[in-house]
């Protein structure tokens, strides 16, 4: 039977504004990073972005090399779009990335506009779609000049082939950069994406705050740190887990997987139970404390992990007792 969304499926989810733009971005947002590569069961690929649809999920994270193979996760997504989703692109937000390495020889990777056009162009074909909602280079590049690399962006949106740009994983003095750059060529940049988790905190030191004062907003990867920071590794690595899968492309290693590492997670989950949270959605909840974050793009291998990731909505605010404690928890 076709998909049918939920009637219900904007009355639980929160949207906030993105920097100073005019785009709203759901608080949660759906990565297809792993999960729905060409070796992932297509009805469960399916079902995962039916039920964050329903649950007010409208912005779904692609990037080019998402698989695996790379490039696979942009075939299924598109093969989904087609079959249940046409008649709701307008509800949608898309958005895909370039700059990791995607073929062979000097013209498939960094920021040149050899590499970014010719990846985009890739990429639509993938999908099917005539145009990305928002467009990123995926990686800073240490011998592209940043001009060449943000007139190739804003020249994607002259085009329009993306509606707007984006950066990842830039340092705060490459970000104002990039900003001074985008500006001046009158293509204001729309978001940042970080890394970003109560494991990873860089964003911490200078990021978040350039952002705010630029008014750029900020979307975290890997904010359950890729299932560390949820019930997944409590009580060893699980068969079905990211961390048994050896899925390359940077997966989560079992190697990370420390006893000691186990130790602290156990105590958050403690600490999560006290909140009357699971510890996915206290990890969560601690990103999306800071009004600064616009949204956090969760990973997931099944629909039920959505639907408890989103729960995190109901709480996010901490006391000053509860945030000492994870500091304590993780040194
Ligand atoms: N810009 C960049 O450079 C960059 C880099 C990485 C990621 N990203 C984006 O960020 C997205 C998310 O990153 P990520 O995959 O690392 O995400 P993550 O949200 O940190 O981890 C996702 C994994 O956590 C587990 N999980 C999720 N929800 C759970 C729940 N409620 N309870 C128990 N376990 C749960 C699942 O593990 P199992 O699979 O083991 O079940 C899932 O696959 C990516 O898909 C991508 O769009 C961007």
């Amino acid at each position: 039977m076709a998909y049918q969304p939920s009637p219900g499926r904007y009355s639980f989810m929160e949207y906030r504004r993105c920097g100073n733009s005019g785009l709203k971005l759901p608080a949660l947002s759906l990565g297809l990073w792993h999960n729905f590569g060409r070796q992932d069961d297509y009805e469960r690929c399916k079902s995962i972005l039916h039920t964050a649809f329903d649950c007010g999920i409208t912005h779904v994270d692609l990037a080019n090399n998402y698989g695996p193979p790379a490039g696979s996760a942009e075939e299924t997504f598109g093969k989904i779009l087609k079959d249940d989703f046409k008649a709701y692109r307008d509800e949608m937000i898309i958005s895909t990335k370039a700059g990791w390495p995607m073929w062979p020889g000097p013209y498939g990777d960094f920021g040149s506009k050899k590499y970014l056009m010719a990846s985009l162009d890739q990429s639509l074909k993938r999908t099917g779609l005539n145009y990305f909602d928002i467009f990123y280079h995926h990686r800073p590049d240490p011998e592209t000049p940043i001009e060449e690399t943000m007139a190739t962006l804003h020249q994607i949106v002259q085009q329009g082939k993306a509606l707007y740009v984006g950066i990842s994983s830039y340092s705060p003095e490459q970000t104002k950069e990039a900003i001074k750059v985008l500006n001046y060529l009158g293509t204001p940049m729309l978001i940042h994406q970080p890394k970003f988790s109560m494991l990873v905190r860089d964003a911490e030191k200078g990021l978040l705050d350039t952002l705010d004062k630029s008014g750029v907003g900020c979307i975290t990867f890997s904010s359950l740190a890729q299932g560390i920071l949820t019930d997944r590794y409590l009580n060893g690595i699980p068969e079905d887990s990211r961390a048994a899968s050896r899925r390359g492309n940077g997966a989560l290693d079992a190697n990370v997987i420390t006893e000691e590492l186990i130790g602290r997670i156990q105590q958050l989950n403690g600490l999560a139970e006290g909140r009357g949270q699971t510890l996915a959605q206290m990890a969560l909840a601690w990103v999306l404390k800071d009004k600064r974050i616009t949204s956090v793009i969760i990973g997931a291998s099944k629909p039920e992990q959505v639907l408890d990731s989103a729960q995190c909505l109901r709480n996010y605010n901490f006391s000053e007792d509860e945030l000492r404690q994870i500091d304590a928890i993780l040194g």
